[in-house]
């Protein structure tokens, strides 16, 4: 079940270069919205929506936040909007992650992909470990967000301005030959994904992974945000939008 309307932006920073945080009242929603689920945004202007991945859900105070980087026209607009103005979201939508009660969790975030991990490690807390990867240290979101939820935060950076210098893989082996957690989540790009789900498939670790894909209605009536998925020797193609974002590692073709 999602809603579409006009709510306030009661919260907008700009939190690194071209990356912006909103915080969204908009009650209705986040009493339905989930961790790993996403926003369609509208852009002033354009006729598709942009879809941003809910970052975190404070039901209490009946909000979402979103993060998310100016990549092009539209997300530009939406950077536009301020404190006060009103954002146009369908919401909340796709399937969410599942969560384990009691178990402990990896989450990994590579990138802009590292928004949606700030939901399900607050629902681990300190039974979740972080691990972050950036290109560099000017663009290492989310850290502090991470700590303050009690979570262990692991950072990499590719240059080595911050952090372990190297990729999210290095860390998360070394996890899983120290500590096995019971599920390893993560949102990035394809490459990052595809060794996530063979390093926890090689470990006998679950695994769920949020793919990013152009999307245009962004509720299962366009077959815009196809991709294909395998489940028990058989090959499908899912929606991203509907049957996604969030996928069982082992049931993604990432070929
Ligand atoms: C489920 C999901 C969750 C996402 N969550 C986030 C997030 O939390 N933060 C964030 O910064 N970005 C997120 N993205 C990526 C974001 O949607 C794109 O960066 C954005 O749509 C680009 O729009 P644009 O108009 O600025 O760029 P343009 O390149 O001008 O976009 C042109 C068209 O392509 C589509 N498009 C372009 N790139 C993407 C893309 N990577 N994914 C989907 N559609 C795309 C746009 O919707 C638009 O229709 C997410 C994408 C998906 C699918
Ligand atoms: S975006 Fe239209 S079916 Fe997924």
């Amino acid at each position: 079940m999602y809603r579409q309307g006009k709510y306030p932006v009661v919260a907008k920073k700009a939190i690194a270069k071209g990356i912006f945080d909103i915080t969204v009242y908009c009650p209705h929603i986040a009493k339905l919205a989930k961790a790993g689920q996403f926003a369609q945004v509208a852009a002033e202007g354009y006729f598709l929506r942009r879809p941003i991945s809910i970052c975190d859900i404070d039901k209490e105070n009946g909000t979402l936040r979103m993060v998310f980087e100016v990549r092009g026209k539209g997300t530009e607009k939406i950077a536009e909007l301020n404190v006060g103005s009103l954002i146009d979201i369908i919401a909340p939508l796709g399937n969410g992650f599942t969560v384990l009660e009691g178990k402990k969790a990896v989450c990994v975030g590579g990138g802009i992909g590292t928004p949606p991990m700030l939901g399900i490690a607050k629902q681990y807390g300190e039974n979740a470990q972080v691990i972050s990867g950036f290109r560099t240290a000017g663009i290492a979101i989310l850290q502090d967000d991470f700590k303050a939820a009690g979570c262990e935060a692991t950072l990499c950076t590719d240059d080595g301005t911050a952090g372990i210098h190297g990729f999210v893989t290095e860390p998360l082996k070394a996890r899983l030959e120290s500590d096995k957690p019971d599920i390893i989540y993560a949102c990035g790009p394809a490459p990052m994904l595809k060794n996530i789900v063979a390093l926890a498939k090689e470990y006998g670790v679950k695994s769920e992974v949020s793919l990013e894909q152009r999307m245009a209605c962004g509720v299962g009536a366009c077959l815009v945000c196809v991709c294909k998925t395998v489940k028990d020797g058989e090959q499908f193609l899912s929606h991203v939008c509907k049957d996604g974002p969030v996928f069982d590692g082992e049931e993604v073709d990432f070929s």
